[in-house]
């Protein structure tokens, strides 16, 4: 039996410690473990095949599959000894970019201020973006996404393509054994996300939809004091988000309902819950640049206890007014409320233009990428805003786009 550099791993709370104790079958080809507690010492299920010749080899213990506070780990084979490899500990994890042109860049300046993530290659479709992408920061730009993919030092994957390519690419890196960030919308098509969950829970690796808005510290402070009923019977929440999208951005993007109102919608999810029934109405005043798709786009929604909810998303129109609508969000209950706005903080050129010049931009992706790296990947936590909010996101977007297309209330179902 090959020797375990480091059998013993501690993860959980420093209340509830949790250890675990790594060994190989070789015969049967598996890594085994155990949870060891002075209390109740537990064997933990077979956790994964080793392949013969394979270089590195990766295990995740799942929450659902461990039923403690979990622990996500990389147990690498190279000759006859074993390593864990856990970001939490001083590793570094590899992260490969599918898709390599403007989100990749925020993506990318996010991973450079996270300790124990590292870009390692890209793939782009484009030949021309991916070389100069490779060039500017210093990364193989590889053949082939399966190239990436064959990449045993990339342990994460950032799926950063137009929304059609996300569900193709996910799955493969999955299959893979890369574990998954992918950029919202995660797909508009539900089958494809269910089959997104479905290769991640296939696979035990993690796929994270890039829910970035939810990372910023005011989503959390909010949501604790509602969870403490601290604001009293919720009454309205409102998210606005007013932005010129310059002409030249436009060809690249589905418009506002398909590629923004997303965020929108998981934000609602995240801070109230789903809603039983809502209302939509859109709106277009440059003609012709997106046939079919409207600029602006207004829901109102009503949560089962009877709050509303309005989010209004606009890519027709800068706000220069003294409240700029250019990003808020505001929670109203009958003992107290909250507001942020991102344009508290603004740097640069741009201003007033869409939201790029505000740090809070930034800071969604920064903190999406510590959460994804440290916390998913380090610690087996959740991410604030999952897969399953990915789905239910869909269905809602699905009613808004019914509530469109009839001109009438909808029910969500
Ligand atoms: N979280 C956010 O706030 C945020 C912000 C912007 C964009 N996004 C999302 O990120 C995704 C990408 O948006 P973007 O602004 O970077 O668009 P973009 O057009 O600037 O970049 C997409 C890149 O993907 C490449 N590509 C296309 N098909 C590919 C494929 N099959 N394999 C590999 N590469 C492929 C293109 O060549 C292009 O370089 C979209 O889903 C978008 O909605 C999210």
């Amino acid at each position: 039996m090959p020797a375990l550099d480091d059998p013993l791993v501690q993860t959980g709370s420093a209340d509830h410690p949790a250890v675990f104790r790594f060994d190989i079958d070789e015969r049967a080809g598996w890594v085994l473990a155990m949870k060891e507690s002075p209390k109740n010492p537990q064997p933990m299920d077979r956790i994964r095949r080793l392949n013969p010749g394979t270089h590195v080899e990766r295990a995740r213990y799942a929450r659902s599959e461990m039923r403690v506070s979990s622990a996500c780990l990389f147990i690498s084979t190279g000759g006859d000894s074993v390593r864990m490899i856990n970001p939490m500990k001083g590793d570094t994890i590899g992260i490969g970019f599918i898709g390599a042109g403007r989100v990749a860049a925020n993506q990318r300046a996010a991973i450079e201020r996270c300790s124990g993530a590292e870009l390692r290659g890209l793939f782009d479709a484009d030949s021309v973006t991916a070389e100069s992408r490779s060039r500017a920061w210093s990364v193989p730009a590889y053949a082939s996404a399966e190239a990436l993919l064959a990449d045993p030092g990339i342990a994460a994957v950032f799926v950063l393509t137009p929304v059609e390519y996300h569900a193709t690419s996910a799955i493969r890196a999955l299959e893979a054994g890369k574990h998954v960030l992918v950029e919202k919308p995660v797909s508009l098509d539900g089958v494809e996300i269910d089959a997104m969950i479905a290769a991640a829970e296939a696979s035990g690796r993690l796929c994270v939809p890039g829910h970035s808005y939810v990372y910023l510290p005011a989503f959390d402070q909010v949501r604790r004091v509602l969870d403490e009923g601290g604001m009293g019977t919720v009454c309205h929440m409102e998210m606005k988000e007013f932005y010129r999208m310059p002409e030249d951005f436009l060809p690249r993007y589905h418009g506002p309902v398909d590629e923004v109102l997303w965020h929108h919608i998981y934000s609602l999810l995240y801070l109230l819950g789903k809603p039983a029934r809502l209302c939509a109405m859109t709106a277009g005043f440059r003609e012709g640049l997106n046939p079919g798709e409207p600029e602006q786009v207004v829901v109102l929604a009503q949560l089962p206890s009877g709050a509303t909810a309005t989010l209004t998303l606009s890519w027709a129109a800068n706000d220069e007014t003294s409240d700029p609508w250019t990003y808020k969000l505001k929670v109203i209950g009958t003992d107290g409320g909250a507001t942020f706005s991102r344009r508290d903080i603004v740097l640069g050129s741009g201003i007033g233009g869409p939201p790029w010049y505000c740090p809070m931009y930034q800071e969604s992706f920064d903190r999406e990428v510590v959460h994804f790296v440290r916390d998913c990947i380090g610690s087996g936590t959740p991410p604030p805003s999952t897969m399953a909010d990915a789905r239910e996101t869909l269905n809602i977007l699905h009613a808004v786009k019914r509530s469109i297309a009839d001109g009438a209330v909808v029910a969500v179902e």
